[in-house]
């Protein structure tokens, strides 16, 4: 263990995720456990840079391993993206004696991690905390489950309306560059069909999987969209389907921010309590610009730049299987 790393800054960064207070938690209590001091940094790298540091407690952290949202807050910093900014929190870090820095983030934060390390050369460490999933170096990030859990339960509901009227819904998911949550959700709801990020869906085949539908005599039909997929936003999807299919009755949802929020599900506060240890532990033994993960049951140290630039894929079978059962 590194004696030299005598205290710890935890913060949260970019959007928020379920389960970043358990991955917060288990980072609080993993450092005191160890006999380090840990701080909490609010607002993000915005806040390294303002100097909010507070110093925590196990108390600190008692009840909010069943809380949405993160107790530190949480930005998408644009003075984190200058020199100067980076040199003001690292001032800010060396004026708190703190040694180390333990990140809970995505890819945007995790790059604005590596480059700090190398200019300032403090350990830090990553703890994949996002409803997206699109890091490299974990099956899953924190908040996934908790988003896909409430994607299934709104589709659902949907689902009951749409049949009611015999309608069409596009319903649209998070996940601006990956169709994770879109993926996931769509197979679970059994919808007709999946607009994905990582597909060159064309309209021509999207009407192809409706006219299946209508001749299989589907009384609802739901459609997943992801944001950001190459086809185009919701409505002018809506739009050149109602262009096409004058017939049909289409209604759009836009779930946005609510899959943000929630409590975090089982499964997410289990990966946050294990990957908050880690990433303790890791520093203390020595690692540093990593992003710590589980991949296939195992804990693993994937480095930041793997996880940022190597893209997490979509599961091509889920994708596949979704095609079979949707006719
Ligand atoms: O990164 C998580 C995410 O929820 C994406 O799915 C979405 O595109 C984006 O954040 C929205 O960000 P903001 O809340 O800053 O608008």
């Amino acid at each position: 263990m590194n004696n030299k790393i005598l205290s710890i800054a935890v913060l949260t960064s970019g959007g928020d995720a379920p389960g970043m207070n358990a991955a917060i938690r288990a980072v609080v209590r993993t450092s005191i456990f160890y006999k380090k001091k840990v701080y909490g940094v609010h607002r993000g790298f915005d806040g390294l840079i303002a100097n909010e540091f507070e110093e925590l407690s196990t108390k600190s952290v008692k009840n909010i391993l069943n809380l949405g949202g993160t107790i530190l807050k949480s930005a998408r910093s644009e003075q984190f993206r200058t020199v100067e900014g980076r040199r003001q929190a690292f001032e800010n870090l060396r004026k708190q004696n703190i040694d180390a820095l333990v990140v809970i983030g995505g890819n945007g934060s995790f790059t604005g991690a590596n480059v700090f390390n190398e200019e300032h050369g403090m350990p830090v460490i990553g703890i994949p905390g996002t409803i997206d999933n699109d890091l490299y170096g974990t099956d899953n990030t924190i908040g996934y489950d908790t988003a896909n859990n409430t994607v299934l339960q709104c589709v659902d509901k949907i689902r009951d309306t749409a049949s009611s009227h015999n309608r069409l819904f596009l319903v649209e998911v998070m996940g601006r560059d990956a169709g994770f949550i879109a993926l996931n959700s769509g197979l679970a709801s059994g919808a007709l069909d999946i607009i994905l990020p990582e597909e060159n869906k064309t309209i021509e085949e999207l009407f192809k999987e409706i006219e299946k539908g209508a001749s299989n005599k589907k009384t609802s039909n739901i459609i997943i969209v992801s944001e950001g997929n190459k086809l185009g936003e919701s409505f002018s999807i809506a739009k050149q389907l109602k262009e096409k299919f004058n017939q049909l009755d289409i209604k759009v949802t836009i779930l946005g921010h609510l899959q943000r929020g929630g409590s975090p599900s089982c499964a997410d506060r289990v990966l946050a309590s294990e990957l908050g240890v880690a990433a303790v532990e890791g520093l203390l033994n020595g690692r540093s610009n990593v992003m710590v993960g589980k991949m296939n049951n195992q804990l693993v140290y994937t480095f930041f730049e793997q996880a940022i630039y190597n893209k997490a894929f979509i599961n091509q079978e889920l994708l596949r299987i979704s095609k079979i059962l949707s006719i």
